[in-house]
Order: structure tokens, then C-alpha cells, then sequence
């Protein structure tokens, strides 16, 4: 080889080099401001079951097409914020005696908030078999705070929480796998960041209006989300094999949207019969269609709009309860059957019920930032303080 002809060769190679290490510094350059590759429209032929599902209405798999008689029903039931002595009892009651057709009991979804949590109560909650999941410690003073909120925000608020439910319910940590916004604020990539961050698994904070009818199943942030953004920022990066459990509005007697039951601006007369015909309605779109998860949302306040609130809800779920193929479960158990879907039963076994002893303990503790005396109910042992987001543990500092 002529030595001009190496010199040429050389120039290239050293270019070559020069351009990788370049890409090479910005892509941890990227990584270091937590820069996140973008998301890509969704292909199905890329985009597969366990991990990944693009965003949409369609059938778990097309070999469904035709079967969606087939497809077992889910039934979501979440309620957020405190757990207290009051709402445990209307839960107690609510979930009294039914069981899924698989002989499985049936179970809620609770997104629990810290102040005036009672976690005596969510610890007989998680025994019973129902799901533990994140609502933040503080709630936030209004929608600003979750909006702009970055992701050591959103990190810490969360994070807390999962330290408070370990040692004071004695929840196990890695049972906890979703979380939902407070007032459904998200705050675009930044909540998906810090959930995945935290080894959380799913989001339910994300209402969709446009995909009610059919409605749209549960998906992955692998790619771009089709899904309309009701209340952004909403996430454009890809945050792969994170689940989206999107809250699929209902629609209210006026024929608006309303992504939890209690924000229907018109919701029928408080009359048993109108109000359990107006829940009919809302399910039937999903079991007579594309038998996308069937969402309950609310909080227990709502019981108490009027006389027959509670017991229209009741009757509701235990006439759902006489189908053989309508099971109410817990986000996370409704999310394993959609990266495993089968028709007829869903699952081989049933989940175990998780071992945790608790002791209670009636405590009286001061919230350090203001003086305020709080009461609190915790298994074992009492803080030295009220805890807070810098002191979950609420220590003597
Ligand atoms: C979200 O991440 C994408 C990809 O890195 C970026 O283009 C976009 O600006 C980010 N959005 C916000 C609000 O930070
Ligand atoms: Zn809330």
C-alpha cells in the first residue's frame, strides 16, 4: 500500500474515532441531564406483549377478534386518599362477601395520601387482599406544585410514602406498584421518570375522553401515546415497559365525561334505581364492546351525597358479582392478565395473602413544621414525631 493511500486511510479512521467519541460524550452527556430519547410512533410489530403494548383500543391480541365474549371483564375498583375508621367500614362493607369466579376473592385498588391515614386500617386492607398503592405523602397545596413538579419532587413525595406504608402498615414495598397523581396532575416526562425511578410499574392518572367507545386498554410508554391529554403536561419521551392504566371516563347523565365517578357534574337523582341503571350504562360500553378494564374511580365521600349513594354502588357490584365473567382485582393483578391474556378464566391461582403482622399502637405526635398535635394509628411502634416528606420515619431529630 502507497503510504499516501495510509495517510488517507489514518485521516478516516481518526475521524471516525473523533465522531464516535463525540456521540459517545453526549449521549452520557444525556443521560447526566436526565435527557430522555424521545418517543417514536408506536408499531405493533415492534411493540409486543409481556412488555410492550402500543396505545389503543385494540384487543389484547387479534386472535380475540370475534371472542370478546370471551374475554374475562376486569372490574377496577380505587379509591384515594386517607384511609380512616369512617371509610374502612364502608370498604369492609362494599367488598363483604364477594368473590370472583375463579374463587379468588375479590379486591380494590386503595391510592392512599399520608395525613390522617389510619395504617392500622391499611394494613387489614393489604391482609384482606387488597392493592396498596401511591398517592403521595403531602397532596400538595393545589395543582401547581404537581404540575411543575420535577422528578426529585415527585421522587421524594412518592418515595416517603413507600418508606411510611413499610413501616408503619407493614406493607411490603415490593408489592406497591402504582401510584396516581393528586387532582390527576401529572407533569409531562418528569412523573414517569421519578415512577420508574422508584421501580413502580404503572401511572392511573391519565384520563382519556376520545377512546371511551371503544375504550382504550392499558398500555406501555415504549412509544408514542395516542392517548388525548386532558390534563398535561403530558410525557413525550419513552419510558420503556412503564404502564399507563388509563382512567376511561364514564359518561354523566348530560352526556359529559367525568374521569372519576364523584367529578359527574350530572349524575342521576338520588334514587336507587336510576343511579344503578346510570352504572349499568357505563359498563355495558365496555362489556358489550371491546371489554377494555372497567374503571370505578372515586373517593368515599361520595357515599355520602345522598341516601341511596352507597347502597346503588353496593347493589351494582354484587349484580356484576352473578356474572361468571366480571372480576374485580387490584390495577396491578388486572395489568398481569393484560401481558398474559387468555380467554375464559384469567389467572391459574389465586394470590397469596401477604403475611403482616401488626401490633396498634394509638400515638400522639407534633407535625414539626407548624405544631400542630396529630393522632395516628401505626403498627408497632410510634414515631417521635408526625412524619413528613425529609422524616418519613418521623424520628427525634
Ligand atoms: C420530554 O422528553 C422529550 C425527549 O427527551 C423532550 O423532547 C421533551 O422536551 C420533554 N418534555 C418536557 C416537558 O420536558
Ligand atoms: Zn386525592
Amino acid at each position: 500500500m502507497k503510504y499516501s493511500t495510509l495517510l488517507i486511510l489514518g485521516l478516516i479512521l481518526t475521524v471516525a474515532l473523533m465522531s464516535e467519541a463525540k456521540s459517545k460524550s453526549k449521549k452520557q452527556k444525556n443521560k447526566q441531564n436526565g435527557i430522555l430519547p424521545m418517543a417514536e410512533p408506536c408499531k405493533p410489530s415492534k411493540c409486543k406483549l409481556p412488555d410492550c403494548r402500543c396505545s389503543d383500543a385494540a384487543l389484547p391480541t387479534s386472535k380475540f377478534q370475534g371472542k370478546e365474549n370471551q374475554i374475562p371483564q376486569f372490574v377496577t375498583i380505587t379509591f384515594d386518599d386517607a384511609v380512616n375508621a369512617v371509610n374502612f367500614a364502608q370498604y369492609e362493607l362494599l367488598f363483604d362477601g364477594l368473590i370472583n369466579p375463579d374463587g379468588c376473592g375479590a379486591a380494590g385498588t386503595f391510592f392512599l395520601s399520608h395525613e390522617y391515614t389510619d395504617y392500622v386500617r391499611v394494613n387489614a386492607l393489604y391482609r384482606a387482599g387488597h392493592e396498596i398503592a401511591l398517592h403521595s405523602v403531602t397532596h400538595g397545596d393545589g395543582t401547581d406544585y404537581w404540575r411543575s413538579a420535577d422528578v426529585p419532587t415527585i421522587e421524594r413525595e412518592f418515595g416517603a410514602q413507600l418508606k411510611m406504608l413499610e413501616t408503619f402498615a407493614k406493607v411490603n414495598p415490593k408489592k406497591i406498584q402504582g401510584m396516581r397523581l393528586p387532582f390527576l396532575q401529572i407533569s409531562g416526562n418528569n412523573t414517569f421518570e421519578a415512577a420508574r425511578r422508584l421501580g413502580l410499574t404503572y401511572d392511573s392518572s391519565w384520563p382519556t375522553q376520545k377512546f371511551k367507545d371503544p375504550a382504550m386498554w392499558p398500555y406501555t410508554l415504549d412509544y408514542k401515546s395516542k392517548q388525548d391529554c386532558q390534563i398535561g403536561p403530558c410525557p413525550e419521551a419513552s419510558i420503556p415497559g412503564f404502564w399507563v392504566n388509563p382512567m376511561v371516563t364514564w359518561t354523566d347523565t348530560e352526556g359529559y365525561s367525568c374521569s372519576m365517578i364523584d367529578a359527574c357534574v350530572y349524575p342521576p337523582e338520588d334514587d336507587m334505581d336510576e343511579l344503578f341503571d346510570w352504572m349499568m350504562e357505563n359498563f355495558n360500553r365496555h362489556y358489550l364492546g371491546n371489554r377494555a378494564p372497567f374503571g370505578m374511580y372515586l373517593h368515599a365521600a361520595w357515599f355520602s351525597r345522598g341516601r341511596n349513594y352507597f347502597g346503588a354502588f353496593k347493589k351494582f357490584i354484587n349484580h356484576l358479582n352473578t356474572y361468571s365473567d366480571v372480576y374485580f382485582t387490584g390495577i396491578s393483578r388486572m395489568l398481569e392478565y393484560v401481558r398474559k391474556p387468555t380467554l375464559g378464566s384469567p389467572f391459574k391461582d389465586c394470590p397469596d395473602l401477604p403475611e403482616a403482622e401488626c401490633r396498634a399502637v394509638q400515638c400522639h405526635v407534633q407535625k414539626m413544621s407548624t405544631g400542630e398535635e396529630r393522632y395516628m394509628t401505626v403498627c408497632d411502634k410510634c414515631p417521635s414525631v408526625y412524619p413528613w416528606l425529609d422524616n418519613p420515619l418521623g424520628q427525634q431529630l
